[in-house]
C-alpha cells in the first residue's frame, strides 16, 4: 500500500525499520485503536478486519465484557505467579476448560502464555506419561516457533537456517484431497511409517490440527481423524488435538475436532481463549496430566490473573449457544459468497473450510492447479487499499483465509466480502 509522505504511518515505518528486528514481518499498517470488526490505523483510516490478529479475535476487538473484566482484575491483582501465590481466576479458567473440552472423562488443565508453549507442554506431558520419545507430526502442520514446535512445523519460512531441530520427530503425510492425497493414502502412509521408519511402541503422541491453519486451511477429514485415533489406541499413543487456531468456535463448534466425533487425549488451546491477552492452555485426561511431578510444569507469567479474567469472560461468551449459532450462520454466509465467486473466477481452485474458518485456494489454471502466490499477494494488497485486512496462508502462499470476528455485524461482513470480491476481480483482471 502506498504510504503517504509526512503521514504518521511513514514515521512509524521508519522507526520500525530502525529498531525492530527484520525477521519480524510486519504489515504496512499501524493500529491505533479497534472495536468489533473495525480497526483504525495511525492516520485515522478505518479497516474491516478479516484477520482478527490471526484468529485471536473470534469475539472481535475490545469486547465490552472482556475489557471490563480486565480493568477490574488489573486493579485487584496483576501478577503473583501461580506457583508462588495461587488465585481463583486461574482455577476458574481450568475448571471451564475441563468442562468444555471434548469427552465426559475427568480432565485437568495447565495454563501458559502462548500456543507454542501449550504444544511444548503437551509433548512434555505425553513423553513423561508414556515414557516414550517419538512424536508424529504432519505435513503442513504449524505448531509454533520455539525450537520444539518449529521442529514440528512444516513450512520453511519458519525454520530456514535455524536448525538443528529437535530429535525424535517423525513427519507423516496429511490428507489434501484437492491435491490428490486422500485420507486412505495418508493412513496407509502412516501404517508404512510404523513398519519402516519408527516403532509405534516408541511413539509418545501424535499432534494434529483439525483444520491446518498456517498450512492452508486444509480440513482433516473425519475418517482420517478417526483412523488416527484407532491407531493411537492400538499402539498406546496419545492423541494431541491442536485447537490453537481451529478452536474457540472458529468452525461453528467450540472445538474443531468435534466435527469428527473423536475425543482426543489432550487439547491445546490459545489465540481467542483470552481475546488478545496472552494465554494458552493444555487440557487432558486427569491421569495423563497428573503424571508429571510437582514443579515439572509452569512458568513465571503462565495463567496471569488479568489474562485469566479475560478468558473467563471470553469462554462464557464463546461457549454460549447464541455465539455458536451465529458462527454457523456466518460460516454459511461466507461459504455461499466464496462459492459464488468460485463459479465466476477460475483462479479459485477450491473453496474449503468448516463454518467461518474458510478459505480459497488460488491457482494459475484449474486443470494444472499450479499455485498462484502472485495472485494471492495481489488480492491481499488490493484488499488493504480497499480497507480490508486479509491474510494468506498455505505452503505455496496461495490461499486466502478468512478469520473475521464471528461477532462482526452483517454490514461489516458483507462489506468485507464485497472488498474481497473487488480485490480478486482486480487481481485476476
Ligand atoms: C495450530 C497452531 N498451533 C500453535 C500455534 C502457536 O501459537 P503462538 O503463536 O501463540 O505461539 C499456532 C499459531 O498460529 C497455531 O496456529
Amino acid at each position: 500500500m502506498a504510504v503517504q509522505q509526512g503521514s504518521k504511518t511513514e514515521a512509524l515505518l521508519s522507526k520500525r525499520d530502525r529498531y525492530v528486528a527484520r525477521g519480524v514481518s510486519i504489515a504496512p499498517i499501524f493500529a491505533d485503536h479497534a472495536h468489533g470488526a473495525r480497526l483504525t490505523d495511525a492516520d485515522g483510516r478505518e479497516y474491516i478486519d478479516f484477520a482478527g490478529g490471526i484468529g485471536v479475535l473470534n469475539l472481535g476487538h475490545t469486547p465490552d465484557a472482556v475489557v471490563a473484566a480486565i480493568r477490574e482484575q488489573a486493579e485487584q491483582l496483576m501478577h503473583a505467579c501461580f506457583p508462588v501465590a495461587a488465585y481463583d481466576p486461574y482455577l476458574e479458567v481450568c475448571r471451564m476448560l475441563c468442562e468444555l473440552a471434548p469427552g465426559g472423562h475427568d480432565k485437568k488443565a495447565l495454563l501458559i502464555n502462548s500456543g507454542a508453549e501449550a504444544v511444548e507442554n503437551a509433548i512434555k506431558i505425553a513423553r513423561y506419561h508414556t515414557g516414550r520419545d517419538g512424536v508424529i507430526t504432519f505435513d503442513r502442520g504449524f505448531h509454533g516457533r520455539t525450537l520444539l514446535t518449529m521442529s514440528l512445523t512444516s513450512k520453511l519460512v519458519y525454520k530456514r537456517g535455524m536448525g538443528p531441530f529437535a530429535p525424535e520427530i517423525y513427519r507423516a503425510t496429511a490428507p489434501y484431497p484437492y491435491r490428490g492425497i486422500s485420507s486412505k493414502d495418508a493412513l496407509d502412509a502412516l501404517d508404512w511409517m510404523f513398519k519402516a521408519t519408527v516403532d509405534p511402541a516408541s511413539v509418545a503422541c501424535i499432534i494434529l490440527e483439525p483444520i491446518q491453519g498456517e498450512g492452508g486451511f486444509t480440513v482433516m477429514p473425519p475418517e482420517f481423524i478417526q483412523g488416527l485415533k484407532e491407531r493411537c489406541e492400538g499402539h498406546g499413543i496419545l492423541y494431541i488435538d491442536d485447537e490453537v487456531q481451529a478452536g474457540m468456535g472458529r468452525t461453528g463448534t467450540l472445538w474443531g475436532i468435534e466435527h469428527s466425533g473423536v475425543v482426543p487425549d489432550m487439547v491445546t488451546v490459545g489465540k481467542s481463549l483470552a481475546s488478545g491477552m496472552p494465554l494458552a492452555g493444555v487440557i487432558g485426561r486427569s491421569e495423563v496430566m497428573d503424571s508429571v511431578h510437582p514443579g515439572g510444569l509452569g512458568s513465571t507469567y503462565g495463567g496471569n490473573p488479568v489474562a485469566c479474567a479475560a478468558a473467563i469472560e471470553s469462554l462464557r461468551a464463546i461457549s454460549s449457544e447464541e455465539f455458536l449459532a451465529r458462527a454457523v450462520e456466518v460460516g454459511e454466509r461466507i461459504d455461499a459468497r466464496l462459492r459464488d465467486l468460485a463459479s465466476r473466477y477460475p483462479a479459485i481452485g477450491e473453496v474449503r473450510g468448516i463454518g467461518p474458518m474458510a478459505a480459497i485456494e488460488l491457482v494459475k489454471d484449474p486443470s494444472t492447479k499450479e499455485p498462484a502466490a502472485d495472485v494471492a499477494a495481489a488480492v491481499v494488497a488490493g484488499a488493504l487499499e480497499r480497507g480490508l485486512i486479509l491474510l494468506k496462508t498455505g505452503i505455496y502462499d496461495n490461499v486466502i483465509r478468512i478469520l473475521v470476528p464471528i461477532t462482526a455485524p452483517e454490514e461489516d461482513l458483507e462489506a468485507g466480502l464485497d472488498r474481497l470480491e473487488e480485490s480478486l476481480g482486480a487481481a485476476v483482471g
